[in-house]
């Protein structure tokens, strides 16, 4: 029988960098002999469907229907029974998702009363915690540099909301710390120091071996 796989979780505002550092670390760990499967939510089973026409305003629905929605996608990701996490995971895989539910406390958190998004995760927070979260922290400034110079302007309103997304990040962060292993790592620029940096919180979770 193989040991179980370990759950790492990437998180951060819009445009920090986590597809691309989740790449790298699952190409990394495959290179080491590890079998990964990297998933993201919203997912795309119907559950994510219906978030992702709901967040671009497809469907119009109140902020309270999307909480429950991802709750409801996620405890779907963990369970299901074809390609669930933890059917995954004691199958010996190692799983990188891209967003979990601090995603849900530190967004929907900032709409609808933060108690009732994190007691609507509590099922999800039972079943599965994270072997690892990793933060990949972009100051907004350095946010809107890179939007900036992208060309993109008038993003003044994006600013105040990734400030609020990164904030409440920080507190349930702070409220969870006991529970949860979180490890906060800066986005910089350049993305091959970032996965260094990534690599470093991976390998001390597989005892410095992986
Ligand atoms: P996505 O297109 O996957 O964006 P990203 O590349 O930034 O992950 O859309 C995910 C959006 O959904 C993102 O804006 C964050 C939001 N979200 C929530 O509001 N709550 C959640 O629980 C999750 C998982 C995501």
């Amino acid at each position: 029988m193989a040991n179980k796989g370990k759950l790492i979780v990437f998180e951060g505002t819009d445009g920090s960098g986590k597809s691309t550092q989740m790449k790298l670390l699952g190409k990394y760990l495959k290179g080491k002999g590890i079998v990964c499967y990297s998933t993201h939510e919203p997912t795309d089973s119907p559950f994510g469907a219906l978030l992702r026409a709901c967040l671009t305003g497809r469907i119009e629905t109140d902020e309270r229907a999307i909480a429950a929605l991802f709750a409801a996608d996620r405890i779907d990701h963990i369970t299901n029974s074809v390609n669930g996490i933890l059917k995954k995971l004691e199958e010996g895989v190692t799983v990188l998702c891209d967003r979990y539910y601090f995603s849900s406390f530190a967004y929907n958190g900032g709409f609808v009363p933060l108690e009732w998004v994190i007691s609507l995760n509590e099922p999800a927070m039972k079943l599965l915690r994270p072997d690892l979260t990793i933060f990949l922290d972009l100051p907004v400034e350095e946010s809107m540099k890179r939007v900036a110079r992208r060309g993109e302007t008038e993003r003044y309103e994006t600013a105040e909301k990734q400030r609020r997304i990164r904030d409440k990040y920080f507190d349930v962060f702070r409220r969870f710390e006991d529970a949860e292993k979180v490890a906060v790592i800066r986005s910089e620029e350049d993305k091959e120091l970032t996965q260094r940096n990534v690599r470093r919180v991976v390998d001390a979770l597989f005892g410095g071996e992986a």
